[in-house]
């Protein structure tokens, strides 16, 4: 076959074409003489630092429902040991809904402020329920809800300072979440789905390109408190990268490149 036919296909599978993962896993590597090659910055001004600790976005203009505080959360019957051996992902969700409690509790236990390190001269940085790479928390989470009690349907940004969400928009996000999952079913049948995007910006500032792989180490953490959160309140929970991520960012209006859709769950009852 002459080169020139070769399909994308073809050249992936073309073992003398390097690939993509491996260029990046090299030239990300820290090496004992040099660093690594795609070099970060190592100094930070005090402004640097402050700008940095706000670890967090804010939709300014958006309307902000306060989510329900800790005492009207409902109590888990099971310990952290039962939790964790029943972990399962679940792939069949029925009609009943979440209420605003469980799922201010799954939120806060996901990715919620919990402390704060002192910042020279500034606000503190947040510290959160998931650790983080140099302590940025690149990771944000938004909800595309379908069945939620006290809540319109519609799309939503956790705003996790002031433990709220943020509207972005109101309607049945059914149709476009489905398209933009790949036309999973269970985007007809979960309560909720969770949209967890990655602002590779603010981890990369510090770590360079290295920082990616903070980014994807980040959300891992965090997405496992989801798991265990959706176990111990009795929700079913399913995660996918079964996505299309232009799709994604266009529905959540992410530009893609410095803040992108990195994870993505069904929450709801189990069938
Ligand atoms: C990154 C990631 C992507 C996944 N994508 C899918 C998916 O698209 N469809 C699916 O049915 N399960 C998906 N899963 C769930 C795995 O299939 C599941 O975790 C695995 O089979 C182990 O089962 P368990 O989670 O019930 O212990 C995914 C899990 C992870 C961590």
């Amino acid at each position: 076959m002459n080169s020139s036919d070769a399909t994308a296909e073809d050249k992936i599978l073309d073992s003398e074409v390097v690939s993509i993962s491996k260029l990046y896993h090299e030239n990300t590597k820290l090496h004992r003489d040099t660093g690594h090659l795609l070099a970060p910055k190592s100094d930070f001004s005090r402004a640097e630092l402050r700008r940095m600790a706000k670890g967090y976005k804010k939709y300014p203009y958006a309307k902000t429902i306060k989510l329900p505080g800790e005492d009207t959360w409902p109590e888990g019957e099971r310990g952290f040991d039962e939790i964790i051996k029943s972990r399962r992902s679940v792939r069949t969700f029925g009609e009943t809904p979440v209420s605003l409690p469980e799922l201010s509790k799954m939120l806060f236990q996901t990715f919620g402020i919990t402390g704060e390190i002192p910042i020279p001269g500034g606000e503190g940085q947040p510290l959160r329920t998931a650790p983080s790479g140099g302590a940025l928390f690149p990771a944000e989470i938004y909800l595309a809800v379908r069945n939620v009690d006290g809540l319109e349907k519609g799309l939503y940004h956790y705003q996790v300072s002031s433990h709220s969400l943020e509207t972005l928009e109101k309607f049945d996000p059914t149709e476009k979440i489905t398209e933009a999952l790949c036309g999973q079913e269970y985007c007809e049948q979960a309560a909720v789905v969770f949209l967890i995007s990655g602002f590779l910006a603010r981890t990369k500032y510090k770590y360079g390109e290295r920082g990616y792989r903070y980014v994807l180490l980040d959300i891992g953490h965090l997405a496992q408190n989801l798991y265990l959160s959706c176990t111990a309140l009795d929700f079913g929970i399913m995660t996918t990268c079964g996505f299309f991520d232009d799709l994604v960012n266009a529905l959540l209006k992410l530009d893609g490149d410095s803040e992108t859709i990195m994870y993505a769950a069904f929450v709801g009852k189990q069938r």
